[in-house]
Formats: C-alpha cells, structure tokens, sequence
C-alpha cells in the first residue's frame, strides 16, 4: 500500500484520515499551505512540494471543501502523473452498478444507489442519500445528510448544504450553492446561490 498524502490539514481532512486508515493505509501525511503541525499528524509541506513525492511511492487525495480550489489541485496532480486515491468508507451501501470517479471521498453511512454515477473529486459527505441513476458531475460537494432522490443531475464544482433534500428527475446546473436545509422542487438552470423551501436564488 502507498503512503497517502492528505492536501489539507483542517477538519474534513482529519475525517478522511480515518476514512483512510479504515481503507487499509499504514502510513498517512498531510501537505498544507499555512499549518505546520495538526493533531499527531505530520504536516510533511505546502502544494508547492507536489512534485517532490514519487508516484511510486505515494498517493494523493484532497481534503479542501471549496470545489473550485480542490479541482485545481487534482488537475494539477493529474497534469504531473501523480496518484489520486478514491477513498470510500466500509460502512457506505453502493450498487455494484454504480461508478465512482478518482479523487472522491464517500463518508461513513452514506447510501448510492443503483445506475448512478459520481464524477472526480467529489465529496459525497457524511450520511447522505443518492438514489438511483443519479450523475454527479466532477468536484461536486453533497454535504452531511442531504438526501437526493432518483434520475438528479448535478453539474460541475455545486455545492449543496447540509440537510438539503432534492427531488426525482431534477437537473441542477454547475457552480451552484446551495444553503443549509435547502428543498429543490425544479431545475436550477442558472449558476448562484439558493436557499430556502423550496429554493429561490439569493445572489
Ligand atoms: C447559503 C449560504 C452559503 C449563504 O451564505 P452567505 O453568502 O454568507 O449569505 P448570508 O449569510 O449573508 O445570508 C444571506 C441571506 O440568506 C439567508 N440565508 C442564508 N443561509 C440560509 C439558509 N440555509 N436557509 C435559508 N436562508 C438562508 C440569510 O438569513 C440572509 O437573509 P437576509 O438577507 O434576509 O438577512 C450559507 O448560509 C449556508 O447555508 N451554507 C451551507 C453550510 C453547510 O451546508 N455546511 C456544511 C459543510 S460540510
């Protein structure tokens, strides 16, 4: 097994941490723009070391909430030929027809279900819900406890927020956010942010 290389040293990469330990890696390290020290973890550089971890020895995953930033970085390891690992947690239920794109982390508890497909770099977070025939585009973000129903598209880089729950046969284009607690009861052509039941934009 390589060793994983964990880009950021905040909360949700402390999550993937254990995510990772549970997945069978022995050794685990993070790289950070700002901290030096995190917990008992190493903190072994910044992204601008990237090039110096040999593809044979390691393996990357990103541990950055914000969509736009963490798909830059893993097209940046893409670009260089460096690994990205797909990390998904023993207690998640998958489809065996499901699809899971590299650089996607899918936390503990959550269900995917039958003929969907999830992108590159996305977070399908904590206890969240995709049912059948779903496609999450690449770097999308589903945060804890959303719960999104059958037949949903989701674009490129949207990020939805916690408890949000979105209907059957909707179509949601990319670079949305969505608020905490947000309902989506029809297509979302335009990009911005939307909050409410059901949704309205509000920027
Ligand atoms: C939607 C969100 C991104 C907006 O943040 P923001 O751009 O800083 O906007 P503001 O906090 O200035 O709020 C703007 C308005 O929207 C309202 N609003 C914000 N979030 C809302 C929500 N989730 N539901 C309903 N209304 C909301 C505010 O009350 C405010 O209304 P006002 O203008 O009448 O006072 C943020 O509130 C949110 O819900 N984030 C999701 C957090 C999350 O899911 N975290 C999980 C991490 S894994």
């Amino acid at each position: 097994m390589k060793v994983l290389i964990i880009i950021g040293a905040g909360g949700h990469g402390k999550v993937i941490a254990d995510i990772a330990y549970s997945n069978g890696y022995k050794e685990i390290s993070f790289i950070d723009d700002t901290k030096k020290a995190f917990d008992n973890y190493q903190v072994v550089g910044t992204t601008k070391d990237i090039d110096k971890f040999d593809s044979n020895k390691y393996e990357f995953i990103i541990a950055i909430g914000n969509n736009k930033i963490r798909e830059k970085i893993q097209k940046k390891l893409v670009s260089k030929g460096l690994n990205v690992a797909t990390l998904i947690h023993p207690s998640v239920v998958i489809g065996p027809s499901v699809i899971i794109g590299k650089g996607t982390v899918i936390m503990a508890n959550c269900v995917i279900n039958a003929g969907s497909f999830i992108g590159e770099g996305c977070i399908i977070n904590t206890a969240s819900t995709i049912d059948h025939d779903c496609i999450i585009h690449d770097y999308v973000h589903i945060s804890p406890g959303v719960h999104i129903a059958g037949t949903v598209e989701i674009k490129e880089r949207t990020w939805i927020g916690i408890g949000s729950s979105i209907k059957n046969n909707i179509k949601i284009c990319e670079d949305c956010i969505f608020g905490a607690g947000s309902v989506v009861i029809k297509d979302i052509f335009n990009s911005g942010t939307y909050v409410g039941i059901p949704v309205k934009k509000i920027k």
